[in-house]
C-alpha cells in the first residue's frame, strides 16, 4: 500500500503488507516521519491510499463513501490515540456510555461498568478525567475503545508517556483484552521498550527527503 502526500507526490510512503487475525497483535514501529500515524489514518479509512487496500473483517474501507467509511470506523474500528481525548467534563463511566453511543451501540450502563472492574478501575467509575492519574486515563481510554466490541483495535503511541510499569500494565492490557474480545491489536510507535513485545513487528523505514 502507499500513500503521497501533495498534488506532486512530495512525499511518498511505501506500507508493507500487514495481516493480522483476530487476537493477534502487530507492532509498527519506525523513526518520527516514517509513515506511522499516516498508515493509522489509512486504516481508520481517514485518507486514502494511492495504491494497495485496506480491508477489516471482510470489509473494504478503501473504496467505501466516506459515509460508509464513518459508518464502518464506528463499528468496527476502536481507536486508542496519544492524546486520550476523554470528555473532562464527564466521569469515567459517563466516557465508555457516550462512546457507546457514539458507536451505535446500545447504552449499557452495567457492561460499561463491568468493563471498567474489569481493568482494575472499578472504584474510579465517577471520577473525572482531571481525577485519574495518566496510568488509570490511559486504561479508560482502552476501555472506552473497547465499548464497541470493535474488530480491530488501533492505538498510536499508548506508552510514550508513561513510566515502565504503566507501561508493561498497558502492553499487558492490550494484549489480553485483544484475545479476550477477539480483535486485532495494531500499535505504532516509537517507543523501544514495546520491541519484541507483540506477534509481529514491522518496521517503517525513514523516508528520503
Ligand atoms: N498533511 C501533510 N502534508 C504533507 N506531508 C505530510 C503531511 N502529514 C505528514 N506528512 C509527511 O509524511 C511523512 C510521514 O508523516 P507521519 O506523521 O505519518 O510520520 P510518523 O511516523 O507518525 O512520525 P512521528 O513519529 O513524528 O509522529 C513525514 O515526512 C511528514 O512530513
Ligand atoms: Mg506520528
Amino acid at each position: 500500500m502507499s500513500y503521497a502526500y501533495g498534488q506532486a507526490g512530495d512525499t511518498t510512503l511505501a506500507f508493507p503488507d500487514i495481516e493480522i487475525a483476530r487476537g493477534g497483535s502487530c507492532a509498527v514501529v519506525g523513526p518520527s516521519g516514517s509513515g506511522k500515524t499516516t498508515l493509522m489514518h489509512l486504516i481508520a479509512g481517514l485518507l486514502t491510499p494511492a495504491t494497495g487496500s485496506i480491508q477489516i473483517a471482510g470489509e473494504r474501507m478503501d473504496t467505501s463513501s466516506q459515509r460508509e467509511r464513518d459508518r464502518l470506523r464506528g463499528r468496527l474500528i476502536g481507536i486508542v490515540l496519544q492524546q486520550l481525548r476523554l470528555v473532562a467534563s464527564l466521569s469515567a463511566l459517563e466516557n465508555l456510555l457516550l462512546a457507546q453511543r457514539l458507536s451505535g451501540h446500545p447504552v449499557n450502563r452495567a457492561s460499561a461498568a463491568e468493563q471498567l472492574a474489569g481493568l482494575g478501575l472499578g472504584h474510579r467509575l465517577h471520577h473525572r478525567p482531571h481525577a485519574l492519574s495518566q496510568g488509570e486515563a490511559q486504561r479508560v481510554a482502552i476501555a472506552r475503545a473497547l465499548v464497541g466490541r470493535p474488530a480491530l483495535l488501533l492505538a498510536d503511541e499508548p506508552t510514550s508517556s508513561l513510566d515502565d510499569a504503566n507501561t508493561e500494565l498497558v502492553l499487558q492490557l492490550l494484549t489480553e483484552q485483544a484475545v479476550e474480545h477477539g480483535a486485532a491489536l495494531l500499535v505504532v510507535t516509537h517507543d523501544a521498550r514495546i520491541r519484541g513485545r507483540l506477534e509481529q513487528e514491522i518496521e517503517l523505514a525513514k523516508v528520503a527527503p
